[in-house]
């Protein structure tokens, strides 16, 4: 991929940097370096400043690799509901990668990119200095989970899977056939795109349960809309979108990466 794009890849160990420099020399391509900082969530990244200047050293003197910057995700706070404490959070949170950049291009290594940011922070992050790029995705899709937090008004929900009436044990109630076999449900609760004012009961294997204040008139058989809870894991379990424009598909794009992680 490197030999035919700009790829900018991150790591947080010495022996991780050494395999990407083997790695590139041998297939004769430059692959861009960031190193990772843990900014809070507690996941992958360096957890110190001298850590990161360290791995930046290591990563500038390595064959086939070129130091390319720093990647943060501050991935435990871009879903809190109200938006200035999401806000004040992340500023804690990000000034923590502004001081490994000046340390970086204090030791004379300059540093070109600063990603951080989910779509929960796109507005925060993108507003500071020390950043240079934003590391968004689920604003694509909106999925139920980021629909349900301040701040995320601009953006309509684009994904949703077609599910279809399977009973309807007693008036307010409606059971339709998507489930967590078809929707990731880690976050975030399912909604009906077409009905506000459904709410989910439960999500379970093939099922799921919509209560609503009144009938809703909808039969056995009828197809509705449900806006999965989560984007990404619900793409992992498709094998191909269907982009539908006033009621036509107009194309049919394959998930590429769907269930290739190994
Ligand atoms: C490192 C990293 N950056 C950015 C994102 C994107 O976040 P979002 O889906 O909130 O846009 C993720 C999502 O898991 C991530 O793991």
């Amino acid at each position: 991929v490197a030999g035919a794009a700009t790829v900018k890849i991150a790591a947080d160990n010495a022996a991780n940097v050494a395999e990407l420099s083997a790695a590139a020399y041998a297939a004769g391509v430059t692959l861009g370096v960031l190193v990772e900082m843990d900014i809070g969530m507690g996941r992958a990244g360096v957890r110190s400043l001298e850590a990161a200047l360290d791995l930046a050293r290591d990563i500038t003197r390595a064959p086939g690799l070129r130091f390319r910057g720093l990647l943060g995700y501050e991935g435990h706070i871009v879903d809190l509901p109200a938006f200035d404490e999401r806000a004040r959070e992340a500023h804690t949170s990000l000034a923590k990668l502004g001081e490994a950049r000046r340390a970086i291009e204090g030791a004379g290594i300059p540093v070109e990119c600063v990603s951080a940011g989910g779509t929960g922070t796109y507005a925060i992050t993108s507003r500071l200095s020390d950043l240079t790029e934003v590391e968004v995705g689920s604003y694509v899709f909106m999925d139920a989970a980021y629909t349900q937090i301040e701040g995320m008004e601009r953006f309509e929900s684009a994904l949703t899977v077609l599910a279809t009436v399977t009973s309807r044990p007693s008036g307010e109630v409606v059971i339709v056939d998507a489930g967590l076999k078809n929707m990731g449900g880690e976050y975030g609760t399912a909604r009906l795109l077409d009905w506000p004012e459904a709410r989910c009961a439960f999500v379970s294997e093939e099922h799921a349960r919509f209560d609503f204040p009144d009938e809703p008139g909808l039969r056995i058989g009828d197809r509705v809309r449900v806006v999965p809870p989560h984007c990404c894991t619900t793409s992992n379990l498709h094998d191909r979108f269907y982009a539908v424009r006033d009621g036509a598909i107009e194309a049919i794009w394959p998930i590429e990466a769907r269930g290739r992680s190994q």
